[in-house]
């Protein structure tokens, strides 16, 4: 028998999702973020059942695109993160993929390469400061572009750094920034919104926006779940109990004992570790389904197993189905206990979760 342990991905949420994020914004047009393997739920399968649906696919970078175009898409890709090297222009040319620039030395290689870009993303600095021109010299870079002849279309975009505290007065003064800008370059398309914007935020209508983790079900945002923001969660990452034994009051489980029994307790291993991306750092009372019921980890995460508290149970045997995140519970909870984000445990994951598409 074979390590039980699978990520089973429902590639219809992830359209669903996809269609939420456009019918929130019926006069954009939205890129599926597919970046980071498609946020772990695996870029190929996803791009080629999505390739008919979407308006176009965003990727990080060269190689992510190139995967995607040997496996066959057809769809316009855009480059979020740029070019890293001059050469890369010309494999943008080929296989038709458009790229965000956010510095002089892009858009001089791209002019001196002489290659003809479809569309080009000028990256302005709103105020997150990681990437981006300034947004005083962003008219600069979309004029030079412009005027090379070598781009068919010249947008903007940008990205805000706090969109998912709806709290804070951040994203509204980043936004402005933005407004500013746009309106000084004229009549041009423009792309802001991530997930948590696209959800929540009052963002300009037309142009592109830009869903990434909400197309697979997850949250932008700490204290609410995909699930209650209406989105199917895409992946179920399940394994099954293959030990199982009684422990006594003051009996501790695990490396370094970090869990201790207050009294007689029913303890499971399930076969999954942080070797698999289960995360290291989960704490005692991380919640766990087994066999329907709601259950938790008890002891320090082990490289290919976990031990379970399974006392409330009932009728407890080997084998028993074990879901440790995805349709019953969100990752977003798993990850809270994890001082992470669900993010982070989806593309996490390593390759060895066998993979099954629904
Ligand atoms: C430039 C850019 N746009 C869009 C996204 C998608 O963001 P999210 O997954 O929060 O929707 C990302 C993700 O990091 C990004 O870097």
């Amino acid at each position: 028998m074979a390590r039980p342990l699978t990520k089973t991905v429902n590639l219809s949420s992830i359209k669903h999702n996809y269609l939420l994020a456009k019918a929130l914004h019926p006069t954009s047009k939205a890129f599926a973020v597919v970046k980071a393997n498609a946020y772990g739920h695996g870029a190929v399968a996803v791009a080629q059942y999505l390739d008919s649906t979407v308006d176009a696919f965003a990727v990080a970078a060269v190689e992510e695109a190139l995967e995607l175009r040997e496996s066959g898409i057809k769809s316009p890709i855009m480059l979020l993160e740029g070019v890293f090297e001059a050469s890369e222009w010309s494999l943008c040319e080929r296989h038709g993929l458009w790229s965000a620039v956010e510095n002089d030395a892009q858009v001089d290689a791209l002019i001196d390469s002489g290659c003809h870009i479809e569309k080009v993303f000028v990256k302005v600095d709103v105020g997150m400061h990681r990437l981006g021109v300034d947004p005083d010299r962003a008219t600069e870079l979309v004029e030079r572009l412009r005027q090379s002849n070598y781009v068919n279309e010249v947008l903007l975009m940008s990205h805000f750094s706090s969109s998912d505290d709806l709290l804070s007065d951040t994203t509204s003064k980043q936004l402005a920034v933005f407004k500013r800008v746009h309106k000084n370059c004229g009549n041009i398309e423009g792309s802001v919104a991530n997930s948590a914007a696209v959800l929540k935020w009052d963002i300009p209508e037309g142009g592109w926006i830009r869903p990434g983790v909400m197309l697979y079900g997850i949250s932008p945002f700490n204290d609410i779940t995909g699930k209650e923001l209406g989105l199917k969660m895409a992946m179920t990452f399940t394994s099954k109990v293959i030990s199982l034994r009684v422990i006594q009051k003051g009996d501790r489980v695990g490396y370094a004992g970090s869990f201790e029994a207050q009294k007689e307790e029913i303890i499971a291993t399930v076969a999954v570790g942080y070797g698999d991306g289960y995360p290291r750092n989960a704490i005692n009372g991380t919640p766990i389904i087994v066999n329907n019921i709601p259950c938790s980890l008890a002891g320090r995460v082990s490289m290919d197993m976990i031990t379970v508290n399974v006392s409330n149970v009932p009728d407890i045997t080997l084998g028993a189905n074990v879901e440790l995140w995805g349709d019953t519970l969100p990752v977003e909870h798993v990850a809270n206990h994890s001082s992470t984000i669900g993010y982070e445990l989806v593309t996490r994951m390593t390759s060895r979760p066998r993979i099954q598409y629904r």
